[in-house]
């Protein structure tokens, strides 16, 4: 794990303002508090979806939908898309696009669900990439800066995945994250017709001050 990536971008829009949650609606979604601090090297920065994405994002995930197929099913026409990203808020979820700054180009989106309130503080994490940037290890980088917007940010003390064991780039994802695997939810999620097991990941507060002490001792050299 490198240094600190820490950089979510404030938001224009009212679509995360979810009140039945605690931690949600800690968020100020139009204030600098969203935004974590800056670290210029970041290669991609958060920024919570809203309906003026809702073409590039629909765009990015119909030419993605073979890639995507085995492992998540997101909607890909505009129509579809536009209504996933309207309806997030009240289906308790936080839908970020990762963009790389230096063009403002949407390389991914990962995405945060069934977040719980006090006494768990926990919220389920997803993540799909734009098959043209697949592989550069932004995914990686934007999973990063989702489990610091959710710690920091959301004061949620887990996160966690539901993975399929054969989704190897999941899996080293989720690794250069910082998750670590705590088993096998069995039967955990239904894909045609059939309730299949998945790996259970998770990262956790503690987890992350260690990684931040880790990467300030490396700084120190
Ligand atoms: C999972 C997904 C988001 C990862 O995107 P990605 O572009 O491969 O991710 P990155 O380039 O950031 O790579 C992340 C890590 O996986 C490694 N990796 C990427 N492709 C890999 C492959 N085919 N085999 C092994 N490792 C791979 C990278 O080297 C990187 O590891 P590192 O940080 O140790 O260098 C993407 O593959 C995807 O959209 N898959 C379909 C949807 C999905 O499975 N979502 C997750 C469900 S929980």
């Amino acid at each position: 794990m490198g240094g600190e990536i820490t950089a979510v971008e404030p938001t224009q829009s009212a679509g995360l303002d979810l009140k039945i949650h605690d931690p949600v609606s800690q968020v100020p979604p139009a204030e600098s508090g969203l935004q974590s601090a800056r670290n210029d090297s970041a290669r991609v920065r958060l920024y919570p979806l809203h309906n003026t994405d809702a073409a590039e994002t629909s765009e990015m995930l119909a030419r993605s939908a073979d890639f995507h197929r085995d492992w998540v099913t997101y909607p890909t026409s505009l129509d579809q898309v536009a209504a996933f990203i309207a309806r997030s808020a009240d289906d308790g979820m936080l839908i970020l696009g990762i963009r790389r700054p230096s063009d403002n180009i949407l390389v991914g989106i990962v995405t945060l669900c069934r977040i719980a309130r006090e006494p768990w503080l926990t919220a389920e994490c997803g993540a799909a990439v734009d098959v043209r940037h697949r592989g550069k290890g932004y995914m990686a980088e934007g999973m990063r800066l989702l489990v610091r917007f959710a710690i920091d940010e959301l004061g949620l003390h887990r996160v966690e995945a539901l993975v399929r064991p054969e989704n190897v780039r999941s899996a080293h994802m989720l690794t250069s994250a910082g998750f670590r695997i705590e088993g096998i939810a069995r039967g955990a999620v239904r894909i045609q017709d059939s309730w299949v097991d998945h790996v259970r990941w998770a990262i956790t507060a503690e987890d992350l001050a260690i990684i931040r002490r880790d990467a300030l001792v490396e700084e120190r050299g």
